[in-house]
């Protein structure tokens, strides 16, 4: 099994267009070896199988330029054979808008709650009808799913809830309560292979825990470094834990947790533009690193 990161930021990307924040700053300059990094999407495929994207980003035209295969040219040929949301963010999902060319419909996997809120509250599906057209296929909780497309081999996708929250669009909208908007992906290929993927982390209890430590790797939620983040740099008054991210540092951060497991390669992905662990000679950085955990970066490839 091979995953790719294809954007490690959070929505908005490094930099982003309104921010003057200090990573924004030294992404803008290349100082301190910080650098641009795209919107939250990887790109995952059994070793012989086809790309499988995970979350469709604003940032999809270039990240899937970086995945195609130079030798293969017919006129259309797309280098994913479908796309897997793990919540309805806009983040996550407006890359669908930018695939509309697709010469087939496109085979999206979510939950029936993300498939509701693209209906209603921010009806990419409904649009998408007059273009390529959308082929959904439901991610049951708790189920496991076999991607393949045709001959090739499958790759195993195991679908389990988190603690999310609806995206803001979905507020004024009856029944948002419920199941299913958002979930962690753990993908295990034929050779054995475990990999979690986690890009919402509202709690990590004990069962979550479990499932990293059965892992060969993890790409968790490094959205921020603090609880607040956001209200201390006089952004909004919305911490991270309001915004369904456990921040990293803290008591009940989840650093310290993640630091203690054994077996996984601990990798932090979804970073927002705030987070100093994306300025490579920050305090908060080596802390990380120390900690035995790394900060992602586009193009960061797993083999397993
Ligand atoms: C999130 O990850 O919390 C959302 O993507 C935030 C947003 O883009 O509004
Ligand atoms: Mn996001
Ligand atoms: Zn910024």
């Amino acid at each position: 099994m091979l995953l790719r990161i294809l954007g490690t930021a959070a929505g908005g990307g490094l930099p982003q267009w309104n921010c003057g924040c200090p990573g924004c700053q030294a992404a803008r300059q290349a100082s301190a070896g910080t650098h641009p990094l795209y919107q939250s999407s990887v790109a995952v495929r059994a070793t012989d199988g086809p790309w499988f994207l995970v979350n469709a980003s604003p940032d999809v035209r270039q990240q899937l330029e970086r995945l195609r295969d130079s030798h293969s040219s017919p006129i259309r040929c797309s280098p994913i054979a479908g796309v897997l949301l793990t919540d309805a963010e806009i983040d996550h999902t407006t890359g669908l808008v930018i695939l509309r060319e697709s010469a087939e419909p496109l085979r999206v996997y979510g939950t029936d709650t993300v498939r509701r809120a693209l209906t209603e509250g921010f009806p990419l599906l409904r649009t998408l009808e007059g273009y390529c057209g959308i082929e959904w296929s439901v991610f049951e909780l708790d189920v496991t799913t076999t991607l393949s497309l045709g001959e090739t081999s499958g790759l195993e996708v195991e679908v389990f809830p988190l603690q999310g929250k609806p995206p803001k669009y979905m507020r004024s909208h009856a029944e948002v309560e419920g199941e299913g908007w958002a979930v962690g992906l753990t993908f295990r290929g034929s050779t054995g292979g475990v990999i979690t993927y986690t890009p919402a982390l509202a709690e990590l209890d004990d069962r979550l825990l479990e499932r990293f430590e059965s892992s060969d790797c993890i790409l968790v939620d490094g959205t921020f470094w603090r609880n607040d983040e956001l209200p201390a740099l006089g952004i909004t008054d919305r911490t991270a834990r309001a915004m369904g991210h456990l921040p990293l540092s803290g008591p009940d951060g989840s650093l310290e947790r993640l630091a203690k497991l054994s077996r996984p390669r601990k990798i932090l992905i979804h970073i927002n533009n705030t987070n100093p662990i994306l300025i490579p000679n920050s305090v908060e950085r080596r802390i990380v690193e120390e900690a035995g955990i790394e900060v992602g970066y586009d193009g960061l490839t797993v083999e397993l």
